[in-house]
């Protein structure tokens, strides 16, 4: 199979530019001017952008979570990737207690098998830190492909500082790389108490309950333990302004401390708790939503470097009967998480470039380039001769208002109803094959189920 693209504006972190890009097999094989390479098919891109697929590194497909699951499986969460133009998605990996980090990814895998319709990699997320576990970073990194690790400081799966060192010492000596959840259980466990004892507990008390002192706390002490080890970690889904100052102060001062956030904490705040008939309980999720004035910090953060990667923290629960209902009589009930792999690329193009918060390169930096960089993903994240040819066709005028029935994610709702965005993909390649195209109304799935590879990631390098 063969494509050529014809005349699109080629977009990488480094610049653009108007020219052909040719791709055979699942390579970038040329970018020039008037490329004439015979092809299976020609893609007329003028007035396109061709911007390297996606990557989204934070997923739950099929977490058994809160007493239910997370409730896209490999095939509709990532046929939801790909209409979204995401083609790599790094999925977290729970590892049960008495597993070994190695019956994990191979439990995960088996999941994802005849499924994914877009190629994945897995972070196993350490959650029974034995010896034999710890010393198992070895392999992940340089055997499994797998060499990010996952640790909670809340929820009763936490680990604590002694396990985190433990971890960083190891992820040290092989180019592993720590993602750390930071936020203090402590200080959530009292606001539960005095909230409960107040008879506070509809969903906006879930954001009450997590202060963003809780965020900043949590990433000072991590921070503090990277500069014990000289190690380097990855904060996850950061939400707070407070955070925020964290992580930046910690890499004034040389200590390697990365972050993501997610959409959500760029474009939605804490009023959406609020909404009637507890609606509120859609927008659950750990961290919580915060107040605008984060949200802007947020955006800052990218612009300014502080922050190197976009993710989604996708992690979907049916509105009905799950987030009503479990939470109904209060919030600490309601599964934590939203859907959000599919919005990732429509709603940082719309929400950052069309509102010159991000320029576009900075845009592909932080949603493939840099995120191919920060896992060591190293055929992935650009449009360049050699990489995979996973490449979006992007229309930048084409206007949408996301709306749940037009979006391809197994769950009955969207954080983001209603919102109107400018720029949407016209079609999406994987390894140049297509896999999803603009019908004129909504993007529609057209690649084949189970296609989707599991990829093994290189050791982190620096970045
Ligand atoms: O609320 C969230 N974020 N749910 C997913 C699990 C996690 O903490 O990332
Ligand atoms: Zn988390
Ligand atoms: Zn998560």
């Amino acid at each position: 199979m063969s494509v050529l693209f014809k005349g699109g504006t080629i977009v990488n972190t480094t610049g653009r530019c108007v020219a052909d890009v040719y791709a055979a097999g699942d390579k970038i094989k040329a970018i020039g001017i008037d490329l004439d390479n015979p092809a299976d098919e020609v893609v007329d891109a003028q007035g396109m952008y061709i911007l390297p697929g996606a990557i989204d590194p934070h997923t739950h497909i099929s977490m058994p979570f809160m007493g239910t699951f997370a409730q896209d499986d490999y095939e509709t969460g990532t046929i939801a990737a790909a209409c979204g133009g995401v083609t790599t998605v790094v999925d977290f990996d729970l590892q049960q207690k008495g597993e070994t980090l190695l019956e994990a990814l191979e439990r995960k895998k088996a999941l994802a098998q005849g499924k994914a319709a877009v190629d994945y990699s897995l972070h196993p997320a350490v959650m029974d830190p034995r010896p034999e576990v710890i010393a198992e970073v070895k392999q992940a990194c340089q055997e499994y492909g797998t060499p990010s690790f996952k640790i909670f400081m809340v929820y009763d799966f936490r680990v604590d500082d002694a396990t985190m060192i433990k971890l960083l010492e190891e992820t040290k000596k092989y180019g592993g790389l720590v993602q750390v959840h930071a936020e203090n259980f402590y200080i959530i466990q009292h606001m539960n108490e005095v909230l409960a004892k107040e008879g506070r507990l509809s969903p906006y008390y879930h954001a009450v309950s997590r202060p963003n002192i809780a965020e900043e706390e949590a990433i000072a002490r991590a921070a503090k333990m990277v500069e014990l080890t000289g190690s380097r970690i990855y904060i996850v889904h950061l939400s707070s302004k407070e955070g925020l100052r964290k992580v930046k102060e910690a890499r004034e001062h040389g200590v390697d401390v990365y972050a993501e956030t997610c959409p959500q904490y760029l474009v939605l705040d804490e009023e959406r708790y609020n909404e009637p008939n507890w609606n509120g309980a859609k927008y659950v999720m750990s961290p919580p939503l915060r107040t605008r004035e984060s949200n802007a910090a947020l955006w800052q953060g990218l612009k300014s470097g502080a922050l190197q990667v976009v993710a989604t923290d996708h992690c979907p629960f049916d509105f009905n009967g799950k987030k009503d209902m479990f939470g109904k009589d209060d919030y600490k009930k309601i599964p934590n998480g939203a859907p959000g792999i599919e919005t990732l690329l429509i709603l940082l193009h719309s929400e950052g470039v069309v509102k010159g918060r991000l320029t576009l390169e900075r845009m592909v930096d932080v949603l493939s380039t840099g995120t191919a960089r920060m896992f060591g993903l190293k055929d992935k994240g650009a449009v360049a001769v050699g990489k995979d040819a996973d490449i979006v066709v992007f229309d930048p005028n084409q206007k949408f208002t996301i709306t749940q029935s037009k979006l391809h994610m197994n769950v009955d709702y969207t954080p983001f109803e209603g919102m109107a965005v400018t720029g949407m993909p016209r079609a999406v390649y994987s390894r140049g094959e297509r896999v999803a195209q603009w019908n004129g109304e909504q993007m529609e799935f057209v690649g084949a189920v189970g296609r989707g590879r599991f990829i093994k990631r290189e050791p982190f390098e620096g970045f």
